[in-house]
Protein backbone atom coordinates (compact mmCIF):
# COMPACT_ATOMS: atom_id res chain seq x y z
CA UNK A 1 0.00 0.00 0.00
CA UNK A 2 1.52 3.22 -0.76
CA UNK A 3 1.97 5.48 2.04
CA UNK A 4 -0.48 8.91 3.02
CA UNK A 5 0.97 12.08 1.78
CA UNK A 6 0.67 14.50 4.62
CA UNK A 7 1.89 18.40 5.87
CA UNK A 8 2.28 18.65 9.69
CA UNK A 9 2.15 21.85 10.70
CA UNK A 10 3.10 22.52 14.11
CA UNK A 11 4.50 24.72 17.16
CA UNK A 12 7.10 22.18 19.30
CA UNK A 13 6.37 21.81 21.86
CA UNK A 14 7.38 18.51 23.95
CA UNK A 15 4.58 16.41 22.82
CA UNK A 16 4.54 17.92 18.92
CA UNK A 17 8.10 16.40 19.46
CA UNK A 18 7.32 13.31 19.89
CA UNK A 19 4.30 12.97 17.92
CA UNK A 20 6.65 14.51 14.85
CA UNK A 21 8.51 11.11 15.34
CA UNK A 22 5.98 8.88 15.30
CA UNK A 23 4.38 10.14 12.02
CA UNK A 24 8.38 10.37 10.55
CA UNK A 25 9.34 7.18 11.24
CA UNK A 26 5.47 5.67 10.36
CA UNK A 27 5.90 3.12 7.27
CA UNK A 28 2.10 4.41 6.47
CA UNK A 29 2.79 8.29 6.44
CA UNK A 30 5.10 10.04 3.78
CA UNK A 31 5.51 13.76 5.46
CA UNK A 32 5.71 16.09 2.24
CA UNK A 33 6.28 19.02 4.06
CA UNK A 34 6.44 20.76 8.14
CA UNK A 35 5.22 23.90 8.70
CA UNK A 36 5.98 25.90 11.79
CA UNK A 37 3.77 28.86 13.29
CA UNK A 38 3.79 30.71 16.49
CA UNK A 39 2.16 28.84 19.37
CA UNK A 40 4.14 26.86 22.28
CA UNK A 41 6.50 29.54 21.86
CA UNK A 42 7.83 32.17 19.33
CA UNK A 43 7.85 31.41 15.46
CA UNK A 44 11.60 31.58 15.59
CA UNK A 45 11.84 29.37 18.52
CA UNK A 46 9.73 26.52 17.06
CA UNK A 47 10.96 26.48 13.58
CA UNK A 48 14.68 25.96 15.24
CA UNK A 49 13.32 23.17 17.59
CA UNK A 50 11.72 22.02 14.34
CA UNK A 51 15.41 21.84 12.61
CA UNK A 52 16.67 20.29 15.97
CA UNK A 53 14.32 17.82 15.57
CA UNK A 54 14.92 16.63 11.98
CA UNK A 55 18.47 16.62 12.44
CA UNK A 56 18.33 14.59 15.41
CA UNK A 57 15.82 12.69 13.59
CA UNK A 58 18.00 12.09 10.51
CA UNK A 59 15.48 13.73 8.06
CA UNK A 60 15.64 15.40 5.42
CA UNK A 61 11.89 17.04 5.30
CA UNK A 62 11.22 20.60 3.88
CA UNK A 63 10.39 22.91 6.33
CA UNK A 64 8.12 26.52 6.15
CA UNK A 65 8.24 29.12 8.84
CA UNK A 66 4.62 30.59 8.89
CA UNK A 67 2.51 32.70 10.61
CA UNK A 68 4.31 34.66 13.66
CA UNK A 69 1.20 35.52 15.31
CA UNK A 70 -2.74 35.10 15.55
CA UNK A 71 -4.60 36.52 13.18
CA UNK A 72 -6.14 39.10 15.46
CA UNK A 73 -5.23 38.11 19.25
CA UNK A 74 -1.91 38.65 20.46
CA UNK A 75 0.07 35.40 21.16
CA UNK A 76 0.21 34.18 24.61
CA UNK A 77 2.54 31.06 24.54
CA UNK A 78 2.90 27.88 26.63
CA UNK A 79 6.57 28.05 27.53
CA UNK A 80 4.88 27.12 31.16
CA UNK A 81 3.94 23.97 29.81
CA UNK A 82 7.13 23.43 27.53
CA UNK A 83 9.94 25.57 28.75
CA UNK A 84 11.17 28.78 27.85
CA UNK A 85 13.26 27.62 24.75
CA UNK A 86 9.38 25.00 24.11
CA UNK A 87 11.33 21.91 24.20
CA UNK A 88 13.92 22.29 27.41
CA UNK A 89 15.33 18.59 28.94
CA UNK A 90 17.60 17.44 25.98
CA UNK A 91 20.62 18.87 24.32
CA UNK A 92 19.99 18.68 20.56
CA UNK A 93 23.08 19.75 18.43
CA UNK A 94 22.84 23.05 16.48
CA UNK A 95 21.08 22.18 13.19
CA UNK A 96 22.09 24.16 9.82
CA UNK A 97 19.60 25.57 8.00
CA UNK A 98 19.31 23.38 4.37
CA UNK A 99 15.95 21.98 5.17
CA UNK A 100 14.25 25.66 5.69
CA UNK A 101 12.94 26.69 2.38
CA UNK A 102 13.00 30.67 0.62
CA UNK A 103 9.04 30.08 0.74
CA UNK A 104 6.58 30.53 3.61
CA UNK A 105 4.44 28.41 4.83
CA UNK A 106 1.11 29.31 2.78
CA UNK A 107 2.95 29.19 -0.40
CA UNK A 108 4.84 26.32 0.28
CA UNK A 109 1.75 24.13 1.52
CA UNK A 110 0.02 25.47 -1.82
CA UNK A 111 2.63 23.89 -4.11
CA UNK A 112 3.19 20.55 -2.41
CA UNK A 113 -1.19 20.51 -2.64
CA UNK A 114 -1.42 21.13 -6.03
CA UNK A 115 1.71 19.42 -7.26
CA UNK A 116 0.75 16.32 -5.40
CA UNK A 117 -0.92 13.48 -7.76
CA UNK A 118 -2.92 12.01 -4.81
CA UNK A 119 -4.61 14.34 -2.01
CA UNK A 120 -3.10 15.85 0.90
CA UNK A 121 -4.35 15.31 4.53
CA UNK A 122 -3.34 18.65 6.89
CA UNK A 123 -2.21 17.64 10.16
CA UNK A 124 -2.38 20.53 12.21
CA UNK A 125 -1.08 19.80 15.84
CA UNK A 126 -1.02 23.81 16.46
CA UNK A 127 -2.35 27.03 16.38
CA UNK A 128 -4.68 26.93 12.94
CA UNK A 129 -3.06 30.26 11.61
CA UNK A 130 -1.37 28.92 8.97
CA UNK A 131 -4.35 26.91 7.53
CA UNK A 132 -6.82 28.95 7.73
CA UNK A 133 -4.53 31.92 5.46
CA UNK A 134 -3.88 29.14 2.92
CA UNK A 135 -7.52 28.26 2.75
CA UNK A 136 -8.35 31.73 1.82
CA UNK A 137 -5.05 32.57 0.12
CA UNK A 138 -5.07 29.75 -2.02
CA UNK A 139 -9.17 28.00 -1.92
CA UNK A 140 -8.24 25.96 -5.19
CA UNK A 141 -6.12 23.89 -2.68
CA UNK A 142 -9.75 22.24 -1.09
CA UNK A 143 -9.56 20.04 -4.32
CA UNK A 144 -6.58 18.45 -3.22
CA UNK A 145 -7.17 18.26 0.26
CA UNK A 146 -8.54 14.38 1.69
CA UNK A 147 -9.16 16.32 4.89
CA UNK A 148 -7.92 17.73 7.94
CA UNK A 149 -6.96 16.25 10.89
CA UNK A 150 -6.16 17.91 13.67
CA UNK A 151 -5.50 18.31 17.44
CA UNK A 152 -7.04 20.66 19.35
CA UNK A 153 -11.03 22.32 20.72
CA UNK A 154 -13.02 19.96 22.93
CA UNK A 155 -16.14 18.67 23.80
CA UNK A 156 -16.27 19.85 27.40
CA UNK A 157 -13.67 22.11 29.41
CA UNK A 158 -10.55 23.51 28.44
CA UNK A 159 -6.93 24.16 29.49
CA UNK A 160 -6.39 27.21 28.10
CA UNK A 161 -9.94 29.03 29.48
CA UNK A 162 -12.75 26.94 31.46
CA UNK A 163 -14.33 25.59 27.97
CA UNK A 164 -11.54 26.37 25.66
CA UNK A 165 -8.45 24.16 24.28
CA UNK A 166 -4.89 26.12 23.43
CA UNK A 167 -4.65 25.50 19.82
CA UNK A 168 -8.06 27.30 19.44
CA UNK A 169 -8.18 29.83 22.30
CA UNK A 170 -4.99 30.79 20.81
CA UNK A 171 -6.30 31.49 17.34
CA UNK A 172 -9.87 31.50 17.32
CA UNK A 173 -10.60 33.42 13.76
CA UNK A 174 -8.52 31.04 12.23
CA UNK A 175 -9.93 28.08 13.92
CA UNK A 176 -13.63 29.51 13.14
CA UNK A 177 -12.37 29.67 9.31
CA UNK A 178 -10.80 26.41 9.34
CA UNK A 179 -13.97 24.65 10.88
CA UNK A 180 -15.99 26.30 8.30
CA UNK A 181 -14.04 25.59 4.95
CA UNK A 182 -16.40 22.86 3.70
CA UNK A 183 -13.07 19.71 3.69
CA UNK A 184 -13.88 16.71 5.96
CA UNK A 185 -12.05 17.22 9.38
CA UNK A 186 -11.17 15.01 12.01
CA UNK A 187 -10.72 17.16 15.66
CA UNK A 188 -8.99 14.83 18.46
CA UNK A 189 -9.23 17.64 21.14
CA UNK A 190 -9.23 17.24 24.87
CA UNK A 191 -11.87 14.63 25.34
CA UNK A 192 -9.14 11.97 23.82
CA UNK A 193 -6.09 14.41 24.54
CA UNK A 194 -6.67 13.94 28.59
CA UNK A 195 -6.63 10.32 28.18
CA UNK A 196 -3.48 9.50 25.89
CA UNK A 197 -1.03 9.07 28.47
CA UNK A 198 2.00 8.32 29.08
CA UNK A 199 2.38 7.08 32.93
CA UNK A 200 5.39 6.68 35.05
CA UNK A 201 5.66 2.98 34.34
CA UNK A 202 5.96 3.72 30.69
CA UNK A 203 8.01 6.39 31.01
CA UNK A 204 10.61 4.37 32.41
CA UNK A 205 11.20 2.24 29.25
CA UNK A 206 11.49 4.89 26.98
CA UNK A 207 15.35 5.19 27.39
CA UNK A 208 15.86 1.49 26.41
CA UNK A 209 13.76 1.88 23.23
CA UNK A 210 16.13 3.33 21.06
CA UNK A 211 17.74 7.16 20.94
CA UNK A 212 13.99 8.99 20.34
CA UNK A 213 12.70 7.30 23.78
CA UNK A 214 16.03 8.75 25.35
CA UNK A 215 15.20 12.01 24.22
CA UNK A 216 11.43 11.81 24.86
CA UNK A 217 12.58 10.07 28.86
CA UNK A 218 14.64 13.59 28.92
CA UNK A 219 12.09 16.17 27.23
CA UNK A 220 9.03 14.45 29.60
CA UNK A 221 11.05 15.51 32.89
CA UNK A 222 10.41 19.30 31.60
CA UNK A 223 6.67 18.34 30.64
CA UNK A 224 4.72 20.55 32.25
CA UNK A 225 1.37 19.04 30.30
CA UNK A 226 0.09 16.83 33.14
CA UNK A 227 2.59 15.14 35.78
CA UNK A 228 4.56 11.52 36.34
CA UNK A 229 2.04 10.68 39.29
CA UNK A 230 -1.37 11.41 36.72
CA UNK A 231 0.34 10.69 33.37
CA UNK A 232 1.63 12.96 30.63
CA UNK A 233 -0.88 14.02 27.72
CA UNK A 234 0.34 13.40 24.84
CA UNK A 235 -1.80 15.69 22.56
CA UNK A 236 -0.48 15.66 19.51
CA UNK A 237 -0.20 12.33 19.23
CA UNK A 238 -3.80 11.70 19.09
CA UNK A 239 -3.84 13.42 15.48
CA UNK A 240 -0.81 10.69 14.26
CA UNK A 241 -2.84 8.05 16.66
CA UNK A 242 -6.07 8.95 13.94
CA UNK A 243 -4.23 8.35 10.97
CA UNK A 244 -2.45 4.93 11.95
CA UNK A 245 -4.87 3.28 15.03
CA UNK A 246 -8.44 4.94 14.18
CA UNK A 247 -9.99 2.12 15.70
CA UNK A 248 -9.00 3.15 19.58
CA UNK A 249 -11.61 6.34 18.83
CA UNK A 250 -15.07 6.31 19.45
CA UNK A 251 -16.13 9.07 17.01
CA UNK A 252 -19.22 11.75 16.74
CA UNK A 253 -19.95 13.27 13.29
CA UNK A 254 -21.24 16.52 14.67
CA UNK A 255 -21.15 20.28 13.59
CA UNK A 256 -18.58 21.81 15.70
CA UNK A 257 -18.43 26.08 16.16
CA UNK A 258 -15.97 27.84 17.52
CA UNK A 259 -17.25 30.71 19.84
CA UNK A 260 -15.75 34.03 18.43
CA UNK A 261 -17.52 36.40 20.60
CA UNK A 262 -18.24 35.52 24.00
CA UNK A 263 -16.87 37.38 26.93
CA UNK A 264 -15.85 34.20 28.88
CA UNK A 265 -16.24 31.32 26.09
CA UNK A 266 -14.41 32.85 22.89
CA UNK A 267 -12.17 30.59 21.61
CA UNK A 268 -14.13 27.29 22.89
CA UNK A 269 -15.40 25.03 20.22
CA UNK A 270 -19.35 24.05 20.25
CA UNK A 271 -19.66 20.52 19.48
CA UNK A 272 -23.20 20.12 18.98
CA UNK A 273 -23.81 16.43 19.63
CA UNK A 274 -27.62 17.10 19.90
CA UNK A 275 -28.43 19.06 17.07
CA UNK A 276 -29.35 22.05 18.65
CA UNK A 277 -27.86 24.41 16.39
CA UNK A 278 -29.27 23.11 13.30
CA UNK A 279 -26.31 22.98 11.28
CA UNK A 280 -25.18 20.33 9.00
CA UNK A 281 -22.30 18.24 10.04
CA UNK A 282 -18.84 19.27 9.27
CA UNK A 283 -16.36 17.54 11.65
CA UNK A 284 -15.91 13.75 12.93
CA UNK A 285 -15.08 13.88 16.79
CA UNK A 286 -13.08 11.46 18.93
CA UNK A 287 -14.87 11.74 21.62
CA UNK A 288 -13.45 8.92 23.64
CA UNK A 289 -9.99 6.26 23.64
CA UNK A 290 -8.80 3.37 24.51
CA UNK A 291 -6.32 4.49 26.54
CA UNK A 292 -4.71 1.07 26.90
CA UNK A 293 -4.58 0.49 23.59
CA UNK A 294 -3.28 4.14 22.87
CA UNK A 295 -0.61 2.89 25.50
CA UNK A 296 0.97 0.65 24.35
CA UNK A 297 0.44 2.10 20.48
CA UNK A 298 2.97 4.82 21.75
CA UNK A 299 5.60 2.72 23.47
CA UNK A 300 5.11 0.12 20.17
CA UNK A 301 5.81 3.66 17.88
CA UNK A 302 8.78 4.98 19.87
CA UNK A 303 10.24 1.79 19.77
CA UNK A 304 10.01 1.79 15.77
CA UNK A 305 11.91 5.21 15.56
CA UNK A 306 15.78 5.14 15.90
C1 LIG B 1 -2.09 21.59 22.51
O1 LIG B 1 -1.49 22.74 23.09
C2 LIG B 1 -0.10 22.67 22.98
O2 LIG B 1 0.54 23.14 24.15
C3 LIG B 1 0.24 21.23 22.67
O3 LIG B 1 1.43 21.15 21.90
C4 LIG B 1 -0.97 20.75 21.92
O4 LIG B 1 -0.85 20.99 20.54
C5 LIG B 1 -2.89 20.89 23.60
O5 LIG B 1 -3.92 21.69 24.06
CA1 LIG C 1 1.33 21.43 19.47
Amino acid sequence: MSKRPIIIDTDPGIDDAVALAIALFSDKLDVKLITTVAGNVSLDKVTYNTLRLLKFYGKEIPVAKGADSPLILPLKDASNVHGKSGMEGFDFEEPDEHLLLKENAVEAMHRIIMESDEPITLVPIAPLTNIALLLKVYPEVKKNIREIVLMGGSAGRGNKGVMSEFNIATDPEAAHIVFECGLPIVMAGLDVGWKALVLQEDSVKLPSLGEVGRMAYCLFQKYRGGSMKTGLKMYDSCAIAYLLRPEMYDIAETYVGVELSGDMTAGCTLVDLKGYLGRPNNAKVCMDIDGKMFREWFLESIAECI
